[in-house]
């Protein structure tokens, strides 16, 4: 492989080691467009003084749905508000929402059933009563997104060699009290919609997809993005396609996107006669056309990260004691992050100890997810210790993610592994 054979802006890479000044190589890099596909759009967009609500944005839009194969791409301010709406929109769209004889019995208006019965997405905050079923092994905009909707998450177990949730696990997981569910594409690896969407369908239950990681993902050949009743994706900095900062709600149901389109702009529909309390979440134009120009270059970033982990894989394989993320069949992964787990046992250390050793060389890393969503301040009582989680906490204590980005290349690749191996040795 070529030091940096593809189309791609690394910007400058340094970052505080708080240990011992700066980390040689930091965690992430976002994998960036050259400027000069940039410099043009951005000029017309300050110029123009149009810096919100204009074409750029629809543009992306456009463009994102084409790509994902999907009704509607609509474009957010972040996954987070992406994953508010949705849920939001869920209990607002309810009803409205009709099939082609008429009758309102798309996923969205399964969702108001259970919802009214019961009584869920009332304005009681103390007492959230619907409940998602989602993962506790996720970023904790998951769950934040369902607690500020008023509805509660229900935590369940991940598969240990996919970290995603199983569709058994899902199943077993449903009671009258459900509401929706939940489930990520994990550090980019797909998860089974097919399954998961065909228990939603039985249970006449949405399927709410937190895709956060999932650009550049693909199941059989296809982008992930167009399963389930929704998926929501990030445009942050770490992840694969970069607006600065965004997101994109993708769905086929029209009502959903409709919903979702008025909670960006606080709940009006324009007659400044709020229907429900939306948000601003709207994205802005620069951020649009840093979309844009990143989508020209996703495929490359792809190819990239995928040899970047090929790499990591090859080299690391031979250390005992590192585990790696396995992918369906059929499935391309992101590799939004590449993370490994270490079993301290075998390799001689703990994970904690290992990254500070890698720290200290100049190695930033990180512990994804620890601590996990059901051991967090703001979630813990939602955990019920009857339904115990041994897999996920295995996971967050000994997964490492180890730095992906526009920066790191075969010699770096070579260095990190180097270095794990050397700790590993020596310890
Ligand atoms: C799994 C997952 N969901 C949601 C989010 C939130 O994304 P955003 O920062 O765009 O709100 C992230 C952020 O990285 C994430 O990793």
């Amino acid at each position: 492989m070529q030091t940096n054979p593809l189309a791609f802006t690394s910007p400058a890479a340094s970052a505080k080691n708080p240990a011992s000044g700066v980390f040689h190589v930091p965690f992430v890099r976002p994998m960036m467009p050259p400027y000069e596909l940039l410099h043009e759009e951005f000029e017309k967009i300050v110029c123009s003084g149009q810096l919100t609500k204009g074409p750029n944005v629809q543009k992306f839009e456009q463009a994102i749905a084409q790509r994902l194969g999907v009704r509607h791409a609509v474009a957010v301010s972040s996954c987070t508000v992406g994953l508010m709406l949705v849920y939001k929109s869920l209990g607002i769209a309810a009803g409205s929402c009709r099939d082609n004889r008429g009758r309102a019995d798309c996923r969205v208006a399964g969702m108001e059933q259970r919802s009214r019965l019961n009584g869920a997405l009332s304005v009681d905050l103390t007492q959230p009563m619907g409940e998602v079923i989602m993962p506790s092994y996720t970023f904790l905009a998951g769950p934040a997104a369902v607690v500020w909707n008023n509805l509660r998450p229900v935590f369940i177990e991940v598969d240990p060699a996919t970290t995603n949730v199983l569709p058994q696990t899902v199943a077993a997981a449903i009671t009258p009290h459900t509401v929706a569910i939940s489930a990520c594409h994990n550090f980019g690896n797909p998860c089974d919609v097919p399954a998961l969407e065909a228990i939603a369908a039985e249970h006449g239950l949405p399927l709410i997809i937190d895709a956060a990681h999932g650009f550049g993902a693909s199941s059989h050949g296809k982008p992930v993005g167009s399963g389930g009743t929704a998926q929501i994706f990030s445009l942050s900095p770490t992840k694969l396609l970069v607006a600065g900062e965004g997101g994109i709600v993708a769905t086929n149901c029209d009502c959903l996107a409709h919903f979702v389109r008025m909670g960006r702009e606080y709940g009006n529909d324009g007659s400044y006669d709020a229907l429900f309390s939306g948000v601003n979440g709207r994205m802005p134009e620069l951020s649009a056309a840093l979309g844009l120009a990143s989508l020209t270059i996703l495929d490359s970033v792809v190819v990239r990260r995928d040899q970047i982990a090929t790499l990591y894989r090859q080299e690391l394989s031979q250390v005992p004691g590192i585990g790696f993320v396995e992918t369906s069949p059929g499935s391309q992964s992101s590799h939004k992050d590449f993370s490994i787990t270490i079993d301290p046992a075998q390799f001689g250390i703990s994970r904690d100890s290992l990254r500070r050793e890698m720290a200290d060389r100049g190695i930033e890393t990180r512990a994804y997810y620890d601590p996990p969503c059901h051991l967090q301040k703001a979630f813990a009582h939602f955990y019920d210790p009857m339904r115990p989680l041994p897999v996920t906490e295995l996971l967050s204590a000994r997964s490492l993610s180890l730095p992906m980005g526009a920066h790191v290349d075969e010699a770096v690749v070579d260095d990190i592994c180097k270095t794990i191996a050397h700790v590993q040795q020596t310890l």
